[in-house]
C-alpha cells in the first residue's frame, strides 16, 4: 500500500505488503467481470456483532471466545479436541515439533499444495520427499506413498486439494503398517468428508487454515489444530504458548496451558507468584512458539462455523452450476467428484486437453476478452529455487507433465452471483471456440 494513499486499491506486489496473500491485482488495465476474489466467505451482522462485544473483554486473547470456538469446531468436525492457533502453517509446525521429527527424518508430502507444507518440515531441518498425484482428484496417491517409504519416513502430510478429501483408508493403512503419523492439512477442507468422515478426523491431527480466502475465515488469519489424541492435549497447548508451564519445586503438581497459574503442593493451594508465575522448557528439544489466537477472531471463528454448511452449499451449487455449464465443450474437464467425499470445493480447478487447447493462452484469452480471472494452483513445491538450492527434487510426473500444464483455477466463492457464474461458462466457451487447435 503506497504511504500517500492509505485507501488505495493495492495493484501490485511491490507496493503491498501482502503481495500475493492478499489479492491477485495486476494494475494493467483489464476490466474484470469475474475477479479472482480474496474474500472466501460471507459476513454479516452476526460477525460484527461478535467483534465488538469481544472488544469489549478485560483480555483479548485465549479467553473463553477461543475455548468456545474450539468447542465449537471440534463438535462440527467429530473431533475430542480442538486448538485454535494463529495459521495454518504455524499449527502445522507445531504438530511437526509435536511428532518429534528432526534432522535426518522424512515426511511424505504431496507437490501439488502451497508451500507452507515444505516450510514446516525444513524450518526443523526435516527431508520433504514427493508422491506424486491421482490424475482425477489431484490428492496425493496412496499407491505412490507406498513406493516412498524408508527407514527414515517419520510421518505422511496430506493436503485434501480444493476441498475434496484424500483417499485416507490406504493411507491410513500404510501409517499404521509403518507406524508413522499422518496429518491432515484441511486448509481447503472445512466440512469435507470421505466415507462419512470428517476431515481433520481422520489422521493423527488434522490442521486448518482460515485466512482470508479459505471457506470461513476469522478475519484475515488463524487456524485450528485437531486432534483425537487426549495425551497431546498438554503438549499441543503448551507448545502453542511458548512451551510455559510451572515451576517443578519437588512435590508440585506441573500443569499447563490453561491452568498454568494453578500451584498445588501437598495438596494446597500456594502462591503463585514465586518463584515466578510460569516456568520454561524445551519440547522434546523443540522450543516453543507464540502461535496464539485473539478473542476478535475467535468470537467471528465462532459466528462462522455456524455457517459452514450453508457456505457449503452456496459453493457445491456454484461449482456444480459451472461444471454443468461447460460439460459439452471439447477438451475441457470440470472438476471430478469422488462419490467417497463430500466436496466443499474451496477451489475450482478446471483441466483442458493439451492437444486441443494451449493452456497459457486459454488464461490470457479469459482474462483479457473475457474478463474472468484465472489463476493456478499449484507449481510443483520442489520447483522452487529456495528448495533447488538444497538439492530438494522431486519425480511427480503426473504433478508436473500432467496436472500442471493443463489446469487453471476459476473464482469460487459462496458470493459468486448468477451474472457471474454465467460470465464464467460464457467466457470458457467463448475462450474455447477461439482458441480450439
Ligand atoms: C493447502 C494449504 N496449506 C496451508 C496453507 C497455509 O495456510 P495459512 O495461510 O493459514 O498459514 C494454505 C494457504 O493458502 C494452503 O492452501
Amino acid at each position: 500500500m503506497s504511504k500517500e494513499g492509505r485507501n488505495e486499491v493495492h495493484t501490485t506486489g511491490e507496493e503491498s505488503e501482502g503481495g500475493i496473500t492478499s489479492s491477485y491485482e495486476t494494475g494493467d488495465g483489464v476490466e474484470l467481470k469475474v475477479k479472482y476474489s480474496f474474500f472466501g466467505s460471507i459476513y454479516d451482522e452476526d460477525e460484527k456483532n461478535a467483534v465488538l462485544e469481544a472488544m469489549e473483554q478485560d483480555s483479548l486473547t485465549m479467553g473463553l471466545k477461543v475455548q468456545i470456538f474450539q468447542e465449537d469446531f471440534a463438535k462440527f468436525h467429530d473431533v475430542k479436541h480442538a486448538f485454535a492457533v494463529s495459521n495454518c502453517t504455524t499449527g502445522m509446525h507445531l504438530c511437526t515439533q509435536l511428532f518429534d521429527l528432526k534432522e535426518g527424518d522424512e515426511v511424505i508430502i504431496t507437490p501439488n499444495t502451497f508451500i507452507a507444507n515444505s516450510l514446516v518440515l525444513l524450518k526443523e531441518k526435516v527431508a520433504p520427499v514427493y508422491a506424486d498425484i491421482d490424475p482425477r482428484t489431484f490428492n496425493i496417491d496412496p499407491a505412490e506413498i507406498a513406493k516412498k517409504v524408508t527407514s527414515k519416513t517419520k510421518a505422511i502430510y496430506v493436503v485434501h486439494y480444493a476441498g475434496q478429501m484424500c483417499d485416507m483408508d490406504p493411507i491410513m493403512e500404510i501409517a499404521r503398517k509403518h507406524n508413522i503419523f499422518v496429518l491432515e492439512d484441511c486448509a481447503h477442507a472445512h466440512g469435507a468428508t470421505y466415507k462419512g468422515k470428517k476431515a481433520g478426523s481422520v489422521g493423527d491431527a488434522g490442521v486448518f487454515s482460515f485466512h482470508s480466502l479459505k471457506n470461513i475465515t476469522t478475519c484475515g488469519e488463524g487456524g485450528m489444530i485437531t486432534t483425537n489424541n487426549d495425551e497431546w492435549v498438554k503438549p499441543i497447548e503448551a507448545l502453542r504458548c511458548m512451551n510455559l508451564g510451572q515451576w517443578d519445586i519437588g512435590q508440585t503438581e506441573f500443569t499447563f496451558g490453561r491452568n498454568s497459574l494453578k500451584k498445588v503442593i501437598d495438596g494446597k493451594y500456594s502462591d503463585y507468584w514465586v518463584p515466578s508465575h510460569f516456568d520454561v522448557q524445551d519440547y522434546k528439544g523443540h522450543w516453543g512458539n507464540n502461535y496464539r489466537m485473539n478473542e476478535i477472531q475467535a468470537a467471528v471463528g465462532i459466528a462462522q462455523v455456524k455457517k459452514i454448511d450453508m457456505l457449503t452449499e452456496k459453493r457445491r451449487y456454484n461449482a456444480r452450476y459451472i461444471n454443468d455449464g461447460i460439460k459439452d465443450i471439447d477438451g475441457v474437464n470440470g472438476v471430478y467428484e469422488d462419490p467417497n467425499c463430500g466436496h466443499v470445493f474451496h477451489l475450482y480447478t478446471l483441466t483442458l486437453d493439451p492437444e486441443v487447447y494451449d493452456r497459457d493462452g486459454f488464461l490470457r484469452v479469459l482474462y483479457r476478452e473475457f474478463g474472468v480471472q484465472g489463476i493456478l494452483h499449484y507449481q510443483p513445491t520442489y520447483h522452487f529455487t529456495g528448495l533447488q538450492k538444497l538439492g530438494i527434487t522431486g519425480d511427480c510426473p503426473i504433478a508436473e507433465k500432467f496436472f500442471y500444464k493443463r489446469e487453471l483455477n476459476l473464482p469460487m466463492h459462496p458470493r459468486l452471483t448468477k451474472q457471474e457464474l454465467d460470465d464464467v461458462v460464457a467466457g470458457i466457451k467463448g475462450t474455447a471456440e477461439k482458441l480450439r487447435k
